[in-house]
Parts: structure tokens; sequence; C-alpha cells
């Protein structure tokens, strides 16, 4: 048995990673950590929480000490880290707290897992997963490659590119066996409603307006979550060691775009005549520092590990919709209590 540590692994792209690792690997034993933040959610793995491969551990990264004792009790042979404080509007609000888990929750991690390897990393794999949005915002042309200069712009996509250097710096200073991938904006089952598919999905389905900012012209490039955690997957056994891989699902949509779109798609979900839930639309102050464009170029990874995108826009957005309305009780359980403490501050509603 190999033992794998994934931290975040109660969050959105978390869960579906560790779903995957556990269906594909049954000679793995996955110890999730996670502090069950608002965005950790036990029910998004109810699927397996008594698969015998499966192990849940509630705790914090920043904790040094908590950190250390779980490396000292466990031999780990990887660790694949994705929890982080991860949405940009609480970031602006709030960015102190993403400096102490984004950065010193990744150096605690680096710093237990490099003790507890000692100098024998044969085998070993530190597996950071980080963002495109370091690489800071693009105007009408071009893409991000893994080369691009990091420009980040909001203290969610600072604390990401600090992560991301100290992750390097030990490759570099320390021989530790990483790896790190960047990827664009994920949707799919299982996020937390206050990203903007999700957001919009429940309001739409409770006749609420629906939030775009500015001009809704800032442009993102939308992966499934599944084929996100593909890619992980490929990474994480295939991937060069002190390698950088993009992630991106070359579907470029404006914000506004997008919103329609999901507004037709939940008309006929719903059975509402054509163009109702567009009413709904309401144009709201922008975000502070709002990236215009984020656009991967994801020709690394498919020409070196073969990975690419496995369904169409349509087809995810198709079955993403599906979940949520099927969910409405998932739905309903995350959206009460602090939710509309955050929605009344974000959008004075
Ligand atoms: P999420 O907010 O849904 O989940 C984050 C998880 O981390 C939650 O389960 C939370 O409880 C846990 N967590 C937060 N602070 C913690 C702490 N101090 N100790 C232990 N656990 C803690 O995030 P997500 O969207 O699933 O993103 C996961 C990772 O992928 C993040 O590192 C994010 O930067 C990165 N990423 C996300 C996207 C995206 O579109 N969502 C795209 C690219 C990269
Ligand atoms: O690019 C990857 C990143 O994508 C991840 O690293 C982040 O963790 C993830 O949150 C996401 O960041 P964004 O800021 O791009 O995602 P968000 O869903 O918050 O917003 C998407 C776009 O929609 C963005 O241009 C802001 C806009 N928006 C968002 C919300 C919540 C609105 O117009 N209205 C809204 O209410």
């Amino acid at each position: 048995m190999k033992k794998i540590l994934i931290t975040g692994g109660a969050g959105f792209i978390g869960s579906h990673v560790v779903r995957l690792f556990l269906a594909k690997y049954p000679n793995y034993e996955i110890v999730n950590l996670d502090k069950l933040t608002y965005a950790g959610n036990l029910e998004n793995l109810k699927d397996v929480e008594n698969n015998p491969n499966y192990r849940f551990v509630k705790g914090d990264i920043v904790d040094e000490g908590f950190v250390n004792e779980l490396f000292n009790s466990n031999q780990f042979d990887g660790v694949v880290h994705l929890a982080a404080e991860s949405h940009v509007d609480r970031s602006i609000s709030n960015p102190t707290e993403f400096i102490k888990t984004n950065v010193m929750g990744t150096i605690n991690l680096l710093n237990a897992a490099r003790s507890s390897w000692g100098d024998d990393f044969d085998n070993k794999v530190f597996y950071h997963i980080s963002t495109d949005e370091v690489y800071g915002s693009l105007g009408k042309e071009g893409f991000f490659v893994e080369e691009t200069p990091y420009d980040p712009r909001s203290p969610y996509s600072s604390s990401k590119a600090s992560s991301d250097h100290l992750v390097r710096a030990y490759f570099h200073t320390y021989g530790m066996p990483v790896k790190i991938s960047n990827c664009s904006n994920n949707y799919g089952s299982h996020q937390f409603p206050e990203k903007l598919i999700p957001l919009m999905i429940n309001n739409i389905q409770h006749n609420k307006p629906l939030p775009v900012y500015g001009e809704g012209l800032n442009i993102r490039d939308w992966l499934w979550v599944e084929d996100h955690a593909r890619a992980i997957d490929v990474i994480y056994h295939s991937g060069e060691l002190g390698e950088t891989y993009n992630i991106g699902g070359n579907n470029e949509w404006t914000n506004i775009d997008l919103v329609k779109l999901l507004c037709k798609t939940m008309d006929n979900k719903l059975g509402r005549n054509e163009g109702e839930s567009e009413k709904l639309i309401t144009y709201v102050t922008d975000r502070a520092g709002h990236d215009m464009r984020y656009a991967i170029d994801a020709s690394k990874i498919k020409r070196e590990l073969g990975w690419e995108p496995s369904i169409t826009f349509e087809e995810g957005l198709d079955n993403t919709v599906g979940w949520y309305l099927k969910n409405s009780d998932w739905l309903n359980n995350v959206t009460s209590g602090d939710y509309q403490n955050y929605y009344k501050k974000q959008y004075q509603d």
C-alpha cells in the first residue's frame, strides 16, 4: 500500500481528486486532511466515507505542531496539496487569512514532508496545486504558458504565487521532489455557490438577481472539474519532478455570455419561457482590481503527458446544472447559516 496525503480533500476540486484516486488505485491509502472551513464539506465525500482505503483527518495546515505530528505518525509516500483559501472576493475583504493558509500552510507542509522524508526522496512526490491567476491579467491576445512571468494582482493570487515560489525554492535548495500545476477556472458538481457558476445556478433557481460585475466582459477559461482531477492524476504519476504544467479548457467565455448560456440552459430545464431567467441579470459594482482575461496554453501537458479535456463545455454545463437541480439539499445546506451573512455583505442584498 502507498499512503497519499490529500489536503483540502473536502473542498470542491479536492473531493473529486479523492474520489478518483480511491476508484483508480485500490493499493493506495488516501488520507484527507481538511480543516472543514465554510468551503469544506464532508457531504462531498459521502459516497466514499466507508471505503476502507480512505481516512479523514480534521486539522489546520497553519498549525505547525499538528502538521509535524501528522507526518511523524504517518509515513506518507506522496502529498497532493489543494487546501487553500480560494475565493478572490474573500481575499479582498480579508487578505491575512489567505497568507496564513496559502503561504504559512504550504511551508508547514513542505517542512514536515522534508523532515519526515529525510534525505530519502526516492519515489516521493510533493505536488502543489496552483492557479493560472498567478500569471496576472491578459489583454485580448495571447495565452499563459509555463514560462509567463508571475504578475499576481489580488491578495488570493499573490498568496498562491508566494506558495508556488516556496515550492520551487524547496526543489532547487533541498532537492525536494516537487511538481506544480496551474489550472484555469473549474466548474462542476460540489462547488461552493460563492463562485460564478453555482452562484448563478442557485440565484436563477430562486429567481434572485444575477450579479454580473462591471460590464460582464471579463474572460475566463473554463474546465470541467473531473478533467482537472484527471490532469492531477496524470501529473502526479507521470509528470517530471521540478516541472510546472498548465491545465486549461481551451474554452474562453465572457462572463455575460456565460451567464446568458446558463439562463438558457436553466430555462430549458425548469420549463420556463425562453428569456425569462435573463431578466434577472443585474450589473453590479466591479470587483476591485478585476483581472480582465485568463487563457491557458495547455499544449505542454497534452504533448508530454497526453492529457486533454474529455468533454465539451455544453456537455459539462448540462451535467453540472443537472447535478445542482438534483441535489437541492446539498445547495440548501451550504447556503444556510454563514452563507447568508457572506452574501449580504458581498452584494448588499
Ligand atoms: P475550495 O475552497 O472549494 O476548497 C478548499 C478546501 O481547503 C476546503 O475543503 C477547506 O476546508 C480546506 N482548507 C482551507 N483552509 C484550510 C486549512 N487552513 N487547513 C486545512 N484545510 C483547509 O477550493 P477549490 O476550488 O477546490 O480549490 C482547491 C485548490 O485548487 C486551491 O489550492 C486553489 O487555489 C486551486 N485552484 C482552484 C481553481 C478553481 O477554479 N476552483 C482553479 C485552479 C486552482
Ligand atoms: O482561474 C482560476 C481561479 O478561478 C481559481 O484559482 C480560483 O480559486 C477560483 O475562485 C476562480 O477565480 P475567479 O475569480 O476567476 O472565479 P469566480 O467564480 O469568483 O469569478 C469568475 C468571474 O465571474 C470573474 O470575472 C468575476 C465574475 N463574477 C463572479 C461572481 C462571484 C461576477 O461577475 N459575479 C459574481 O457574483
